[in-house]
């Protein structure tokens, strides 16, 4: 939440921060802001809504600067207004702060700011911040920052320049993400990667509690007690090409279709069909640990929770090893009784969710291993737990979960093969078949999107329903829930999801001409139920679209339209019946003119709680 930039280097430097900021809008887009010194000015503009915004002001009445900072808002404390959006000044106008996250403490701070005489302008958490800065300043614009960030709780990342100690950016960060850019002469500091790649490969990640100065020459980096850090430099993998659009007319759409490459690219170098097995080494989580393991808990939020539920279905069924699934908000905040033996494993795409990292935070005890699937390199989250297993997805700009669901359910799937070798569940056989069957998942996505244009026409007949039932049983499920989340977020249709079977004990009741049922039912061990289910809403005048297997012969005759989908084994179903619901969903939300990549009120990183 929230997107966080600053340069200091020889390149123009406000086209370079909107550009930057352009590639954090996913993270925020309520308001945006940028603030360059020109000599011993500060110039500032602020706007309400998109970057789109910010381009026009600075088109029409340009800003001139050398060096800067630049923010992309999604609004916690203070409605989206010019006002309270970022940079934010201190009293004397000489000291500005952008921030991503939340100062928990605030109000106290401000209070005893106004005592001191400090004049606020904003309802923001952040402003408390520039004026604790101003306070603290005697010549060293990283002194200041340094004896602020002690008095600040909560998850936050700032950054902050000064005229009172020019040619300087200094950043700090406590629970929410810093990354450090070291190009050719020039430094950057960003929320992620993103606004990097076109300029540098050579980033240095901030960790908790860390302070980064970067001047026209060169960057040094501290601790909150001043002492100097030797912080180790990364090259970057991920090229600037990947987050552009590439001709597609949304990077949600570019997403759905970069599916079968995904997944080609999250088994590649891990599985081998010659020995029938998984390699996970790159998890550093050893055999002799895996053997002791007897329970899992997953912990995850929003379309990684509908990730783990499935999840737990492979790996009970591959590895017979019990599951939690566990909505990290809520796990937070409940009594822990843990097993001694349970693996903790965190799912998260953007490795940066608040609930996550503070619910992992809640659990973790050197007794019990934990795993990280994360497709965000390095990011909190990965770099909290024992080890990592990455989804290979590359960047996903669209704030909708597309591809980095399926990848998810791709390293959960190599996970359950994993723990089941290890332990001799299933024959080399059985492994075997199911890799396999992994292997083909590609192409049958293929073949679904191949077919897009006919789950386009046919979504152009549900473009003005209000309401939505999705239903599925046992694998599909999870499916079902993630197709509603799918169509809410982005279309901002009212979709609920009910396991077949509890159609009966309440939602049945809603079921009329005005809501049609989308029913995930691919030929598995629950079709036969699902039948009834789909009896049970059509005998109400419900309007039923299935999804269901190539080779159904008897569902045309049940429902008023099919989505068809490839037969497969059906613990993998989940990778082809949730393709569908994406396009349906994407559809629909064109067709109502809602914007898809940037959906209201959302953001793609929820880095606070
Ligand atoms: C929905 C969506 C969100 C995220 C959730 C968790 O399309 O993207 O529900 O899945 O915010 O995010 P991560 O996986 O980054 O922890």
């Amino acid at each position: 939440m929230c997107g966080i930039i600053g340069y200091i280097g020889p390149k123009k430097v406000v086209p370079l921060i909107v550009e930057g900021l352009k590639k954090l809008e996913y993270r925020g887009y309520d308001s945006a802001g940028i603030a360059v010194v020109d000599g011993e000015k500060i110039n500032r503009r602020r706007v309400k809504g998109k970057i789109c915004n910010l381009e026009e002001s600075l088109r029409n009445e340009p800003l001139s600067g050398y060096y800067g900072i630049g923010h992309t808002r999604w609004a916690t404390h203070g409605r989206p207004s010019e006002e309270n959006a970022h940079p934010h000044l201190d009293c004397t106008g000489t000291i500005v702060v952008v921030h991503n996250g939340i100062i928990e403490n605030y109000l106290s701070l401000k209070e005893k700011l106004l005592k001191k005489g400090h004049t606020f302008r904003t309802d923001t958490d952040t402003e408390v911040i520039a004026h604790l800065i101003e306070e603290y300043f005697e010549d060293l614009l990283e002194l200041a920052v340094q004896r602020a960030v002690q008095d600040l709780r909560g998850a936050y990342s700032i950054v902050a320049i000064s005229t009172r100690d020019p040619n300087k950016i200094v950043a700090a960060k406590d629970g929410a993400p810093s990354v450090v850019g070291l190009g050719e002469n020039e430094f950057f500091v960003s929320s992620d990667i993103n606004p990097l790649l076109n300029h540098t490969k050579s980033i240095v990640f901030l960790e908790d509690k860390e302070i980064a100065v970067l001047d026209t020459g060169r960057v040094k980096f501290w601790d909150y007690k001043a002492n100097a850090l030797d912080k180790r430099v990364e090259q970057l993998a991920w090229n600037s090409l990947l987050i552009e659009k590439k001709g597609y007319k949304h990077f949600m759409l570019k997403e759905i279709f970069e599916q079968p490459q995904v997944i080609r690219d999250t088994l590649s170098g891990r599985v081998s069909l010659e020995t029938g097995q998984v390699d996970l080494k790159e998890t550093g989580l050893s055999e002799k640990v895996i053997k002791r393991v007897e329970r899992i808990l997953i912990i995850a939020c929003g379309t990684s929770y509908h990730a783990g539920l499935i999840g737990k279905l492979m790996i009970e069924s591959m590895a017979g090893v019990p599951v939690e699934v566990e909505y990290a908000s809520e796990y937070r905040y409940k009594d822990h009784i843990m097993h001694e033996r349970t693996l903790i494993v965190v799912l998260s795409q953007s490795g940066e969710t608040a609930d996550s990292l503070a619910a992992f935070k809640a659990v973790k005890s050197e007794s019990l291993p934990s795993l990280a699937i994360c497709n965000v390199v390095q990011s909190s989250i990965a770099r909290e737990t024992d080890g990592v297993l990455y989804t290979h997805a590359g960047p996903e700009i669209g704030v909708a979960a597309t591809k980095t669901f399926t990848a998810q359910l791709c390293a959960l799937a190599l996970l359950s093969v994993h723990i089941s070798t290890i332990k001799g569940i299933k024959s080399k056989e059985e492994i075997k078949n199911f890799i396999l069957d992994l292997q083909k998942i590609p192409h049958n996505i293929e073949e679904i999107l191949n077919d897009a244009r006919v789950i386009e026409e046919l979504s152009q007949r549900f473009v003005s329903y209000n309401h939505f039932l999705f239903l599925g049983r046992w694998v599909s499920f999870p499916v079902a829930l993630e197709g509603a989340l799918k169509l809410k977020e982005i279309s901002y249709i009212h979709a609920e999801a009910y396991p077949g079977g509890e159609m009966k004990h309440g939602p049945i009741a809603l079921i009329d001409e005005k809501m049609p049922t989308l029913v995930v039912v691919p030929k598995d061990r629950v079709y036969e139920k699902m039948l009834s289910n789909i009896s049970e809403v059509k005998t109400r005048s419900g309007f039923v679209l299935a999804v269901a297997s190539e080779n159904d012969r008897e569902i045309s005759d049940r429902v008023d339209a099919v989505i068809r989908v490839p037969s497969v084994n059906p613990l993998l179903s989940p990778f082809l019946t949730t393709v569908p619901l994406q396009l349906f969903s994407y559809y629909i939300a064109v067709a109502r003119g809602a914007d898809v990549d940037q959906p209201r009120n959302l953001a793609k990183s929820v880095t606070v709680e």
